[in-house]
């Protein structure tokens, strides 16, 4: 027979669901990381998986702007420390980067399971460095890099929310218009010049 964890991880499973979405430059994927942030609520937690430059930080720029963290905020990886907080918003936003990470020790000295109960949206770049420590009902987003401007963005996640993004996109309300893509920057990390290729 089953043992039980076994039987509700499968009965999660099926409750799980994926959406695959092109996106053609930066701001179209700060336009759905807004979407998603809109729909996100304190407690869920979103992981980021993809490579150098695939758009994690662009798609969590626009995920602070649905939470509705001050646009004063310059949403960047917090490469040194692991993690950046963005109060003031619908909840706050906790956004990790554990691509530097050494070691479970050193994710638990960030406090990392305590953020998952708090009073907050967390979101983690890299968390298929930490697969184990992601709980089970995360959104899951992998990003690829098609070409140049193009990234293939995968959300995988609780039926409920994959619908009610997939909804809003049918709806054409994320449409991206041509303008959008053409304009300068799109992230605007890049406005700032940072470079975010090639870390050492
Ligand atoms: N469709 C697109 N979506 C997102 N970013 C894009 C797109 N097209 C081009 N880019 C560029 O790709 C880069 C994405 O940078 P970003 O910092 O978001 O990546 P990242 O996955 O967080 O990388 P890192 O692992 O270094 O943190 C930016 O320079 C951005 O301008
Ligand atoms: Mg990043």
């Amino acid at each position: 027979m089953p043992h039980l964890r076994e039987m509700t991880k499968s009965i999660m499973d099926q409750q799980r669901t994926t959406l695959v979405l092109l996106s053609h430059c930066p701001a179209e994927t700060v336009r759905i990381g807004r979407i998603l942030g809109e729909l996100l609520a304190a407690g869920d937690c979103v992981a980021l998986v993809g490579e150098l430059g695939a758009g994690k930080t662009c798609l969590t720029q626009g995920i602070a702007q649905g939470l509705g963290i001050p646009a004063g905020y310059a949403v960047t990886s917090p490469t040194f420390t692991l993690l950046n907080e963005y109060p003031g918003g619908k909840t706050g936003l906790y956004h990790f980067d554990v691509y530097r990470l050494t070691g479970p020790a050193d994710l638990a000295e960030t406090g990392f399971e305590e953020y998952l109960s708090h009073d907050g949206v967390v979101v983690i770049e890299w968390a298929d460095k930490i697969e184990q420590q992601v709980p089970e009902g995360a959104l899951y987003i992998v990003l690829s890099i098609l070409e140049e401007n193009v990234r293939k963005v995968e959300i995988s996640g609780p039926r409920g929310q994959v619908d009610s993004c997939a909804a809003i996109l049918h709806s054409g309300r994320h449409l991206t218009s041509a303008s959008d893509c053409e304009a300068p920057g799109g992230c605007p990390q890049n406005a700032q010049g940072k470079n975010t290729e090639g870390r050492p």
